[in-house]
């Protein structure tokens, strides 16, 4: 089949059989196949969209595209959790550790920020010390050894989909959700796990706007992973505003400090324990209940900060921060934000004040720049709170005060006020089996 008739089968609203997708994977890698030709089959995607099938074999395509991670070794122990992106999403660094110390094996490869959300991989090179690029033999071996390790993704994993990508970004045919669905999984497909949890954040700071489009995108993903023979659940959360208090690297480690010593914001400990507990179950393919209360059980005992601590020594960073975050650092510009009014803070825009954090030194605008690690923000109200006027709504941090006042103003910006109690949204919509 020639890409003309791809691209003419597809507008009509025919579906691909899998030797038609292996042939355009196959072109799109080697870069046979012209862009402007590739540009008209995404279109044509976006309006007529991909069936099941045929989404799960693209997606298998594009997983065999590149390098894969052999996890076999550790059988159906390897575990692996994706999240659609979101504002102060620390979870990864509470997760992993505490998933470990119930013996799951997390050989996680994870990335860098850009825009307005984080990266786990900036997050954890705030710790000092802290190696994110690990050979293979040490990667496994710590893996083997402590059931942990995170490092910046390496290799060739679903070059297909980096192409892919690249060209849905300048053609507007990024929101498909078969085309979302396909290349995140075959980039987790890649890497190897057993069991998939996913997170899919819905709201101002998230890709999916409605909780019907994160629930269709959600199915969408499990099904992939379940036709290509993985355990699979996500969950479908709210991304109306941060998660937790903190945005930036340095402050997203002490606030995830914070909650595997028992403490912390409790709507970033719900969101923790739920994700542990699917990661946990599927793991060991035990019932989720009976996963929650263990899980539970090993973030109050300590078992989770303690394997938080080998963790990171492990991989070269100070562990001392495991007992004091101040072992991190603090910026040396502080300036903290105060209600104009009082009222109810009503909403916050997550993606509004992952950009304000961003203009601090928190993030990157372009893939080169580099990060503050102790910039960012630290949240003293949330929504739904009732403020005085004058009262501290958050704290900014930065390395360089020039850059206070435009993310003062950004900062600002996201919020809105109100006199009556604002409705409040669960923070978990759904879990998709
Ligand atoms: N993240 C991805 O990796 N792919 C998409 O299509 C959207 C978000």
């Amino acid at each position: 089949m020639t890409m003309y008739e791809l691209i003419q089968a597809k507008r009509r609203g025919e579906s691909h059989d899998r030797a038609a997708l292996e042939i355009l994977v196959q072109g799109i890698t080697d870069g046979s196949v012209p862009d402007y030709q590739l540009s008209a089959w995404l279109m044509a995607v976006c309006f007529r969209g991909m069936d099941a099938r045929e989404t799960a074999d693209l997606t298998a395509c594009m997983a065999a595209s590149g390098d894969s991670v052999d996890l076999s070794k550790f059988g159906t122990l390897s575990v692996d959790k994706h999240s659609t992106g979101g504002v102060g999403d620390k979870t990864t660094l509470i997760l992993a550790p505490l998933v470990a110390s119930l013996g799951g094996k997390v050989a996680k490869m994870s990335g860098r920020g850009l825009g307005h959300t984080g990266g786990t991989i900036d997050k954890l090179e705030s710790i000092p010390g802290f190696r994110t690029s690990l050979s293979p033999e040490e990667f496994f071996a710590q893996v083997e050894e402590i059931g942990v390790a995170v490092v910046g993704q390496t290799g060739n994993l679903a070059p297909a989909d980096k192409k892919l990508y690249a060209l849905r970004d300048v053609t507007a045919t990024v929101d498909s959700i078969p085309l979302i669905a396909s290349s995140v999984m075959s980039k987790k497909l890649a890497a190897g796990a057993h069991s998939i949890v996913l997170d899919v954040k819905v709201g101002s700071g998230a890709f999916m706007k409605t909780r019907e489009e994160g629930e269709a995108l959600a199915r969408a993903m499990v099904e992939i992973g379940r036709s290509c023979g993985r355990r699979m659940r996500a969950l479908v959360t709210n991304m109306d505003l941060p998660l937790g208090y903190a945005i930036g690297n340095a402050l997203e480690v002490a606030e995830a400090v914070e909650i595997l010593q028992g403490g912390g914001c409790p709507k970033l400990r719900q969101i923790c324990l739920e994700l542990a507990a699917n990661m946990h179950a599927l793991a060991h393919d035990i019932p989720t209940d009976r996963a929650a209360e263990e899980v539970r059980d090993a973030l109050d005992s300590g078992r989770a900060l303690s394997k938080f601590t080998e963790w990171i020594a492990a991989q070269g960073g100070d562990p001392a921060c495991a007992k004091d975050p101040a072992a991190l650092g603090t910026a040396p510009c502080v300036k903290t934000v105060l209600a104009p009014k009082a009222g109810y803070l009503s909403a916050m825009d997550a993606e509004r004040i992952g950009r304000a954090a961003m203009l601090l030194g928190a993030g990157r605008a372009a893939k080169e720049d580099v990060i503050d690690p102790l910039a960012g923000i630290r949240l003293a109200a949330t929504v739904g709170d009732k403020l005085a006027a004058g009262d501290p709504v958050a704290t900014l941090y930065t390395s360089d005060e020039k850059k206070i006042a435009s993310a003062e103003a950004a900062f600002m910006a996201a919020l809105t006020f109100s006199d009556e109690a604002p409705d409040l949204l669960p923070l978990i919509f759904s879990v998709v089996e």
